[in-house]
């Protein structure tokens, strides 16, 4: 069985002290569930990392960063980097975010070196890929998500991908109310399973958790997550509210 995931990531919201209540409200709710349904992680901003660390004390809960640099240390101003974040506590990043690939012009070649970086360090790390509407609407999605795959992430090797969850996030479907359809979300799936059986053989595509991310809430996560290559999710809006995130991992 492969195991069933739901990450929040809480991109750039969130002050200190806001933060810090939600992580601690998250943990209290899972602390008092007597069975995990699956593994639950938040990906906070980076000044939350180490006291998030210090709040989850049940154990429950994995904490994860949402970006990294591309270096391991040293001039690099403003820069995180993967060891830094390890030190927190934190077991996970988030790499390949369409935001951070469209804003900040992060290209294959980058993300492929974060992640080699970030699992070389230590970290686990969910790697994001997906298409833009008009990508969608010629019909060449699955070149995009393939292209995302071969240069982002097939330079590893079978061993370093079981470091990896992949997140399929459809990027016209990201804050904006419109969900993939659970068909075209297991379309997606199962066409990234195949690539990842071509690649790496059977055993690594079986096990491989992909998560669909994009405007998943409490309403349509269970019909989504019921999908046989749906793994579970990658919560962005929805994953700021204790009770819609807990009650979207109550889906699964
Ligand atoms: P929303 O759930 O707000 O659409 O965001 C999804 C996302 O980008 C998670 O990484």
């Amino acid at each position: 069985m492969r195991k069933k995931i739901v990450a929040g990531n809480w991109k750039m919201n969130l002050d200190l002290d806001e933060g810090l209540k939600l992580a601690g409200a998250i943990d209290k709710y899972f602390a008092e569930k007597p069975a995990e349904k699956g593994q639950v992680i938040i990906c906070t901003p980076f000044i939350h990392l180490a006291g998030a660390a210090g709040i989850l004390k049940h154990g429950k809960i994995a904490l994860g960063a949402q970006n990294c640099a591309s270096e391991a240390s040293g001039a690099y101003t403003g820069e995180i980097s993967p060891w830094m974040i390890k030190s927190t506590g934190a077991q996970y990043v988030i790499i390949g975010h369409s935001e951070r690939r469209s804003y900040y012009n992060e290209d294959d070649k980058i993300l492929n070196k974060k992640t080699l970086l970030a699992i070389n360090t230590g970290l686990k790390v969910i790697f994001c890929i997906g298409e833009v509407l008009n990508e969608r609407e010629s019909g060449n999605h699955f070149i995009v998500v393939r292209r995302q795959l071969e240069e982002g992430l097939f330079p590893l090797t079978e061993e370093q991908m079981d470091s990896i969850v992949i997140a399929y996030e459809p990027v016209w479907a990201i804050g904006t109310g419109l969900t993939a359809s659970p068909e075209q979300a297991q379309e997606m799936h199962k066409y990234i399973r195949e690539l990842l059986k071509g690649k790496y053989g059977n055993e690594c595509a079986k096990k491989m958790p992909i998560l669909y991310g994009g405007s998943c809430k409490p309403s349509n996560a269970a019909e989504i997550f019921s999908q046989p290559d749906v793994d579970g999710g990658l919560i962005g809006g929805a994953a700021l509210k204790k009770e819609d995130f807990t009650a979207i991992v109550e889906t699964l």
